[in-house]
């Protein structure tokens, strides 16, 4: 397969714009996160140094790209643990009723999205259950929660956030496997091969930022016309493909929409005519190849990213490898644990969102209307 060569390195330290930057960043920063926290996962210290009380249920919260994080961690509890879970949009948080035993997690790069604040107001929550996850220890937000989890990213100067986003995925992942282990659901052993799994995170984002250098470019000048975007996935892959479509809108100014593969047929699918791009995060088990016809057949123009043939091999093009990386380990009743989902499948997006806008003249680093740190709701 394609691997990362040490060329790339300085093309990604001279890109002029700080989101190139950014992204070039993402896997020594989920190495540095890895090297802190990894220790103290499978002992369960991660989740007990916390000071939180027994939960029953979670609830992770945020907006836009946070929220999107949000998603897989809450995915994560109820993989790792059998949690019932829900990922709450912060500003729709007043219709939510949570019982006095749902731990709250507030995810928020900034720590000061007013949506993000209010949605704490509005919350009935029990006693000292709201864990702030953010990139800004001294935020509001930090000074509100009970707990605070660092995400540890680093300076984030690009409005679009790229590697807060995996650190909040990777970070928020590792709290709740600690959190599974502390509370005995799951076995120190099946916690450190799934923390071994996650320590090739690095790797695989770097394999990725190699790759997806190398085939955006020419996905960019084929789809440049372009006025709309789908963007398909199943599972964790359904939460990348928003993700990245979120990118894609916010940096070029396109219209895209993200569904569960299994969706297109049942509305979308009236959208796709001769050239439409459509985004697909193959999963392993081949279950989008009807859905990937179905584009074909109607003239869609499909970017699949990993699996076998695809434009974008993002994990060597093999698909044994991109199921190691969605599905870690076997738990009880044969399910498996997926841990982060494919992450990795999130940075050609970015960079085809990035290098899309900069091929139409945006301005990468402030896309118009939008700011880094919203505190208006
Ligand atoms: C991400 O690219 C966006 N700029 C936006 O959705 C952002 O994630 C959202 O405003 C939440 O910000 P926060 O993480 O600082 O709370």
């Amino acid at each position: 397969g394609l691997s990362w060569s040490s060329s790339f390195l300085s093309l990604a330290a001279d890109d002029p714009d700080f989101m190139g930057r950014e992204i070039a960043e993402q896997p020594e920063t989920v190495e540095r996160i890895l090297s802190e926290l990894a220790p103290r996962v499978s002992t369960g210290d991660l989740w007990r140094e916390l000071g939180l009380p027994h939960f029953r249920r979670v609830a992770v919260l945020g907006c836009g790209t946070s929220l999107n994080a949000g998603r897989i961690i809450a995915h994560a509890f109820g993989a790792f643990g059998a949690i019932v879970n829900t990922a709450v949009t912060a500003s729709e948080a007043g219709a939510v009723v949570l019982d006095a035993e749902t731990l709250v997690i507030a995810a928020s790069q900034s720590g000061e999205t007013a949506d993000v604040l209010r949605a704490l107001d509005e919350l009935q929550t029990g006693r000292g259950r709201v864990l702030a996850l953010t990139n800004s220890m001294h935020s509001t937000l930090a000074r509100r929660a009970d707990g605070v989890l660092n995400c540890s990213a680093g300076p984030e100067i690009g409005v679009a956030a790229t590697k807060t986003f995996v650190a909040q995925v990777v970070t928020g992942v590792c709290l709740a496997l600690s959190a599974m282990v502390a509370r005995g659901t799951i076995l120190r052993a099946q916690a450190d091969a799934i923390v071994d799994d996650l320590r090739r995170t690095p790797d695989r984002l770097e394999n990725a930022i190699a790759v997806s250098r190398q085939w955006v470019p020419d996905i960019v000048e084929s789809v440049r016309d372009a006025q709309g975007f789908l963007f398909l996935g199943r599972g964790a892959g359904v939460v990348y493909a928003a993700e990245g479509a979120l990118k894609l809108k916010e940096l070029t100014y396109r219209w895209a929409e993200h569904y569960p593969a299994g969706e297109l047929k049942h509305g979308p699918l009236a959208l796709v005519e001769e050239g439409t791009p459509v985004v697909v995060i193959e999963s392993a088990d081949g279950r989008l190849s009807a859905n990937v016809a179905e584009v074909r057949s109607r003239g869609g123009r499909v970017i699949s990213i990993g699996g076998p043939g695809s434009s974008i091999p993002v994990v060597d093009g093999h698909p044994e490898a991109f199921a190691r990386s969605g599905r870690v380990s076997q738990g009880r009743g044969g399910n498996t644990f997926a841990a982060c989902g494919p992450l990795e499948s999130v940075v050609p997006m970015q960079i085809l969102a990035r290098e899309l806008a900069i091929a139409l003249g945006r301005d990468v680093d402030k896309p118009r209307n939008l700011a880094k740190s919203v505190t208006v709701e």
